[in-house]
């Protein structure tokens, strides 16, 4: 969700705005805007893309200024509500991503005491009370105006005559880039990565200025030191290298995002103790929140760590398990969010944190909230994932997920030892699946004609066809829902027919037979049944109407190689149909309103 960057240096600021902005496109936005300070505040915005923007934008001269995209939460996407938005004076420029839950008090308190509003946003309350608390020392301002702000904010405040940006965050991420002779302030790495790879994550109610020689972080109105880091990602990863889509070239990567969590993690068991925090034999039950694709993830992590370790897992969605659990026990928790920032987990960790559970994240993203939050985290080290629809991020959950599980698994040592043996033939058993799109591209070519398709699944099967038909529907836009194939006879059978195509995941496991009576059931209804089967799998090759055969795997691991299957398959079907595949509309990569 919305995007902030903000330079301070030598060079000329405008391109290096556009540019960042173009870097957060990914989070997801619908409209945009720059403001540079030169004699006066200059500012441009619309509800249009970025590219969009830096062909309309008249040129803006100046090496202080700030950026948005944004997400429209309060008043519908408009030149107006687009960032950055102005004080009554037109001298204090203000981008905001997080929202201000109580900004209806203070717009009203700030319209008593005479404030001139232009907009709907929550945000415009930001640069109205820095003018209010502004009497020519704008970090006291700024901190005055947080200390009035209930909600979330990361926050980038231009002031006219200020040598620099002011900036403050609070449960919405924040960097500092620090780069010679300039600085950078930003949402996320990528927006700052071909300028430069030191980073200081910023904490909750950090405030803080920084000019082009200087970054000053304070917390309570005095001066602490953070940390610089090194990104680990190179300015390539964030590039698509020759792909077509950024969404083409992670799912191409997954070999390599599987190899290095495998690299990272199997070797040292030892480990593992470390990271639930108790002992194999303490573990009673498992309880994993996530959103999205993630909490698909977690409902695989359910199968595999109920079947290594012989215990209860409940995964819930976390924007459920917020408003109901009441039954807390003080336990072991797994947080699957990918971007690190999702609202709805967060809110659920913290949850979690308070009645005294050990929380431990699985994220992507290093420095995220939610590694803050969380007792421990474990990161998936997937590299940048830029594509909104999450993939190879997905893949490296899975990988984490198989991992804990292994490690704490009470399988006899024989059974243990080749499952992580097979485990690191995955790489290749993935790259074959890549190797051999062509089935796969028929098949999308032919559900590209369909509005409505069912996926269907038993046992581990079951949350990929949640999550192939969630691919197929944010890209390619195509109706699709994911069923317990036992569950399709309970009412979506009404909906079957010759314009209802069925995507059956069939591994040779324990739910081969119960899938074979399924698509029976279902042909018998006149769908078209496209089954993903195994290598060498006659019988499939005879009752559906077409099968993508996967190599053959252990079947504990057959999600691994299936969802590669699903991931392509929403992918070439988006392609045909002409859709905006790496930022579908509406959508966000990092949804952090709740
Ligand atoms: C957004 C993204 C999805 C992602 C979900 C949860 O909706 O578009 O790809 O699965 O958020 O993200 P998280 O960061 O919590 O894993």
């Amino acid at each position: 969700m919305c995007g902030i960057i903000g330079y301070t240096g030598e060079k000329q600021a405008q391109p290096i705005l556009l540019n960042g902005l173009a870097k957060l496109e990914y989070r997801g936005y619908d409209s945009c805007g720059i403001a540079i300070s030169a004699e006066n505040i200059e500012l441009y915005k619309d509800a249009v893309r970025v590219e969009a923007l830096r062909k309309a934008s008249p040129e803006l001269k100046g090496t202080l200024g700030i950026g948005h995209t944004r997400w429209a939460t309060h008043g519908a996407p408009s030149r107006i509500n687009a960032h950055p938005h102005l004080d009554c004076t037109g001298n204090i420029a203000v981008v905001h991503n997080g929202v201000i839950s109580n900004y209806q008090e203070l717009k009203s308190r700030l319209v008593d005491e005479g404030h001139k509003f232009v907009s709907e946003t929550d945000t415009e309350v930001i640069s109205h009370l820095i003018e209010k608390y502004y009497h020519g020392d704008i970090e006291e301002a700024v901190e005055s105006a947080v200390a009035d702000i209930e909600g979330s904010y990361a926050l980038i405040v231009l002031v006219k005559d200020e040598p620099g940006l002011a900036v403050a965050r609070k449960d919405s991420p924040l960097i500092l880039g620090l780069g010679d002779r300039e600085n950078f302030v930003a949402s996320d790495v990528p927006a700052i990565l071909d300028y430069t790879d030191r980073v200081v994550y910023l904490e909750d109610g950090d405030t803080g200025f920084i000019t082009g020689n200087d970054v000053k972080v304070k917390r309570d109105g005095k001066e602490v030191e953070r940390e610089e880091h090194k990104v680990s990602w190179s300015v390539e990863e964030a590039r698509k290298a020759g792909y077509e889509h950024f969404l083409l070239k992670e799912i191409h990567e997954q070999p390599k995002v599987i190899r290095s969590i495998l690299g990272e993690y199997t070797r040292e068991k030892e480990l593992v103790a470390d990271t639930l925090g108790v002992k194999d034999t303490d573990i009673e039950s498992m309880l994993i929140i996530a959103c999205g694709t993630s909490h698909h993830a977690a409902l695989v992590g359910k199968y595999i760590i109920e079947e290594l370790l012989g215990i209860p897992v409940r995964a819930e969605l976390a924007s459920e398990f917020n408003y109901y659990s009441h039954t807390l026990a003080g336990g072991v928790s797994l947080a699957i969010i990918q971007s690190g920032e999702t609202a709805d987990t967060l809110k659920a960790m913290r949850k979690l944190k308070e009645a005294g559970n050990r929380v431990i994240a699985i994220t992507n993203v290093v420095g995220s909230t939610a590694s803050r939050i969380a007792s421990h985290t474990i990161y998936t080290g997937a590299g940048p994932e830029i594509s909104v629809a999450a993939t190879k991020t997905f893949m490296a959950q899975l990988m984490v997920l198989y991992w804990l599980g292994l490690s704490y698994s009470r399988l006899d040592a024989r059974r243990l030892s080749g499952l992580v043996k097979e485990l690191r033939q995955m790489p290749g058993k993935v790259q074959q699946v890549l190797d051999d799109e062509d089935s796969i591209i028929e098949q999308a070519k032919y559900l590209s004609g369909f509005e409505n398709v069912f996926y269907i699944g038993r046992g581990m099967s079951y949350p990929l066809a949640l999550e192939g038909a969630l691919k197929l529907k944010e890209i390619s836009y195509i109706h699709a829902e994911g069923y317990a194939a036992g569950e399709l006879k309970h009412g979506p059978f009404a909906l079957l027919g010759t314009d209802t195509p069925v995507i059956a995941i069939v591994p040779e496991d324990d739910t081969y037979e119960a899938m074979l009576t399924s698509i029976k059931e279902i042909k018998a209804r006149g769908s078209p049944v496209i089954a993903l089967a195994e290598e060498g799998d006659e019988t499939i090759e005879e009752l559906a109407d077409a099968v993508i055969s996967v190599p053959r795997v252990d079947r504990l691991f057959s999600p691994i190689v299936n969802i590669v299957v699903l991931q392509l398959l929403a992918y070439y079907t988006a392609r045909e149909r002409g859709c905006s595949i790496d930022f579908p509309r509406n959508l966000a990569k990092s949804v952090t309103v709740e």
